[in-house]
């Protein structure tokens, strides 16, 4: 799934499904009971976890999914940082929000994650792999600049000349992009791939942008170049 659809569109998309089974019927009363000790049960609410989580989308991803109903596991390489985001999606009503530390990038900590899971859940519905790296430098200047340029009346293809040519990219910062956003997302899916096979439906939503596309100038639109989407690279500290 692509990063021109917001956090919202990503999270109903997810929805309406969520909502179709989350009503499973009760246990009939004669069903053998599962033994204390014994292999943990699945958890019966449906169970997502979201890279990145700390901020940006993936705590908005975060917010909008616990509100949903589901149970969240809200991951973050900065311990800190992500335990004062779950606290604060609990603090704003919404209890069934854990923290676990990820950095992606690390497959010793995308290990420890999966165990983590599997104890607690046994499964895992939705995998959100939100995070990532710009990878670039963009010099884009300030937001009256940006909208400056949005409201000119250049072309979409104008647009994007623009806006290449202030994006700089190095050879350590292309390095730190594929570690992050190729090898980093692929670690992460293959040590929970387990898990959400574990799912009676299982779903991965990869974020991405659409930068990362050859045809990226037919597709650029007016939507994509409004100031919030500057301002959430910007706020990144990658500019
Ligand atoms: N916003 C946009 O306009 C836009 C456009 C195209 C694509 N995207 C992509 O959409 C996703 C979310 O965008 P955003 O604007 O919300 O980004 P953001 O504010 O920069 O947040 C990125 C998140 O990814 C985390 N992260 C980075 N490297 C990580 C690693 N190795 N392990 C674990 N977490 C890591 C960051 O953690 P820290 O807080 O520790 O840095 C942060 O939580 C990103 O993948 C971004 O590249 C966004």
């Amino acid at each position: 799934m692509s990063a021109c659809l917001s956090a919202d569109a990503i999270v109903s998309s997810l929805i309406g499904h969520i909502h179709s089974t989350t009503n499973s019927p009760a246990p009939a009363p004669d069903q053998p009971k599962i033994m204390e000790g014994s292999i943990p049960k699945p958890s019966e609410k449906r169970v997502a976890l979201v890279t990145g989580g700390n901020r940006g989308m993936g705590f908005e991803i975060c917010w909008q999914l616990a509100s949903s109903g589901l149970a969240v596991v809200l991951t973050a390489r900065d311990e800190r940082k992500g335990a004062e985001a779950a606290a604060r999606l609990r603090g704003l009503g919404l209890p069934d929000v854990v923290f676990h530390q990820l950095d992606i990038a690390e497959p010793a900590s995308a290990a420890r994650l999966a165990d983590f899971v599997r104890n607690k859940f046994g499964k895992l519905d939705v995998l959100v792999n939100n995070a990532g790296i710009m990878g670039v430098t963009m010099e884009v200047g300030d937001e009256a600049a940006v909208k400056e340029i949005v409201r000119s009346g250049k072309d979409q293809n104008e647009i994007a000349e623009w806006l290449k040519q202030r994006t700089t990219q190095n050879t350590q910062q292309g390095e730190e992009c594929l570690k992050i956003n190729y090898h980093g997302t692929k670690n992460v899916t293959e040590a929970l791939l387990p898990l959400v096979r574990s799912s009676a439906d299982g779903r991965i939503v990869n974020v991405t942008s659409a930068f990362g596309l050859l045809r990226v100038r037919a597709l650029m639109s007016p939507a994509l170049l409004d100031w919030s989407s500057f301002s959430a690279v910007r706020s990144s500290g990658r500019s």
